[in-house]
C-alpha cells in the first residue's frame, strides 16, 4: 500500500466545470484520448474525474450504488479499464450527506460498502463533497469515516474531501486523511470569483503541504463562459493566465475543468508551461508568502505641490515570495487593480543578502526569458489584473 499518495498536489481533469450532468461513457473515452494525445498525461495531469451525476437516483436491491445505464451503459469497471489502459487514473465522485449536491445517493451511513464499490471498479481517486449533510452529523468524523473506509478498501484510493471550507478544514483534514481539502465555495468562470479564491486562502498557504493539499477548486482555464460555471464576465487571456500562475505559485491541486476537446492552443501551452508546473510540482511544498500586501506605487505623471510622482494604491497589491528546491526562488508580483501599477521589492525583503558579489539570475517564468542578474531591487510594471511571476536562482 502506497501511504504518499498526495507527495505533490495531484494534477488532472474533472467533468463539472464544463460538463456538469452531461456526462457520459463516451465523453470519459474522449476526454482520455485527449489526455494523452494532446500531451496532457506527458505534462503530469494524470487524474480523469467523474463529478457528480453519474448513478442512478436510487440504489439497487442490496443498497449499492448503481452507475446510470444510459450514460454509462458499460458500468464504471470497464471505463476504469479504458482510463486505465490510457496511462491515466480514474476518479470518481459521492458526497458526506444523504444526497449529493445533484441529487443523487451519497454516502452518509454507506461509507465503507460504497468505499468498496469504488475499490472493485478501479477507483484511484474519490473527491467528496459536503450536500445534505445532516444536522446532527460531525462533519470531521464523517470525513473521516470515508477515509478510514477507502483505506480498508484494500485499493490505494486518493481522497479529496470537498467540505468548501466549512469549520476550518486546513485545520483538521490532514489528521482525518484528506488528501486534499477544498477550502472554498464553488469557483466560478470569471475574474472576481477566482481572484477572491485567491484571497481568502492567503493566511492558510502555509497549511498545505505533501501529503494534504489546499484545493483552491478546479481550474477554469480558457473555459470563455461555456460549460457549467459560467457567470460574470469572460476572462481575458491575461487574467486566465493570473488564475493559472496563482494556482501555481500556491502549489495546489490543478485540476482542469475546461473541454480540452475545444481548448485553445494558447491556454494548451499555458496550462502545459513547464515553468509554471514546476513551480507547482516543486518537491519541497513550501508554501509562499507573503512579503508585501498594498503598498504599490502607480506614477502620478503630474505631482501636484506637496504630491510624490506616485501614488500609494490600496490593498489589491500582493507580493509572493516562495522557496523551490535545489537553491531557486519563485517571485510574484500580483496586481489585481483595474490600473496599471509599478511594484517595488528590495532583495532584502525577501530575506536575501544585500552583499557584495550577490546577485539572482532572473527569468520570466511566463515565456522564458531571460532577464539577467539583479543586486538590489525590482521594480516591475505591473498591467491590471495581470502578474509578473519570475524564477529567480
Ligand atoms: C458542489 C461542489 C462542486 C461540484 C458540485 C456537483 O457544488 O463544490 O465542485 O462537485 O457540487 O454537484
Amino acid at each position: 500500500m502506497n501511504t504518499m499518495l498526495a507527495s505533490l498536489p495531484p494534477l488532472g481533469w474533472n467533468s463539472w466545470n464544463t460538463f456538469g450532468e452531461h456526462i457520459s461513457d463516451a465523453l470519459i473515452r474522449e476526454m482520455a484520448d485527449f489526455m494523452v494525445d494532446q500531451g496532457w498525461l506527458a505534462a503530469g495531469y494524470n487524474y480523469l474525474v467523474i463529478d457528480d451525476c453519474w448513478s442512478l437516483r436510487d440504489r439497487d436491491e442490496n443498497g449499492l450504488l448503481v452507475p446510470d445505464p444510459e450514460k454509462f451503459p458499460h458500468g464504471m469497471k470497464e471505463l476504469a479499464d479504458y482510463v486505465h489502459h490510457k496511462g491515466l487514473k480514474f476518479g470518481m465522485y459521492s458526497c458526506a450527506g444523504v444526497m449529493t449536491c445533484a441529487g443523487y445517493p451519497s454516502s452518509y451511513d454507506h461509507e465503507f460498502v460504497d468505499a468498496q464499490t469504488f475499490a472493485s471498479w478501479g477507483v484511484d481517486f474519490l473527491k467528496y463533497d459536503f450536500c445534505n449533510f445532516p444536522e446532527s452529523g460531525d462533519c470531521r468524523n464523517r470525513y473521516q469515516t470515508m477515509a478510514m473506509a477507502l483505506k480498508a478498501s484494500g485499493r490505494d484510493i486518493l481522497f479529496s474531501a470537498c467540505n468548501w471550507g466549512r469549520h476550518d478544514p486546513w485545520k483538521w483534514m490532514r489528521s482525518r486523511g484528506a488528501h486534499m481539502y477544498r477550502s472554498t465555495g464553488d469557483i466560478m468562470d470569471n475574474y472576481v470569483s477566482f481572484t477572491d479564491i485567491f484571497k481568502s486562502q492567503l493566511d492558510n498557504l502555509c497549511m498545505s503541504g505533501t501529503d494534504c493539499f489546499n484545493d483552491m477548486d478546479m481550474l477554469t482555464v480558457g473555459m470563455c463562459g461555456k460549460g457549467n460555471v459560467g457567470f460574470g464576465k469572460v476572462c481575458t487571456y491575461e487574467e486566465y493566465r493570473l488564475q493559472f500562475a496563482l494556482w501555481c505559485l500556491c502549489g495546489v491541486p490543478l485540476m482542469m475543468g475546461a473541454d480540452l476537446r475545444s481548448l485553445k492552443p494558447e491556454y494548451v501551452a499555458l496550462m502545459q508551461n513547464k515553468d509554471l508546473l514546476r513551480i507547482d510540482q516543486d518537491e519541497e511544498c513550501r508554501p509562499p508568502f507573503l512579503i508585501r500586501r498594498g503598498s504599490v506605487f502607480t506614477s502620478n505623471p503630474e505631482p501636484k505641490e506637496g504630491e510624490f510622482p506616485w501614488r500609494e494604491l490600496p490593498d489589491s497589491s500582493f507580493t509572493l515570495f516562495r522557496h523551490l528546491s535545489g537553491g531557486e526562488f519563485a517571485l510574484a508580483f500580483i496586481n489585481l487593480s483595474e490600473a496599471e501599477t509599478c511594484m517595488h521589492c528590495e532583495l532584502v525583503d525577501l530575506g536575501l543578502p544585500v552583499s557584495s558579489g550577490f546577485a539572482l539570475e532572473v527569468r520570466d517564468a511566463f515565456t522564458g526569458e531571460v532577464l539577467g542578474r539583479k543586486a538590489d531591487y525590482f521594480n516591475p510594471t505591473v498591467p491590471g489584473h495581470d502578474m509578473k511571476l519570475y524564477l529567480c536562482s
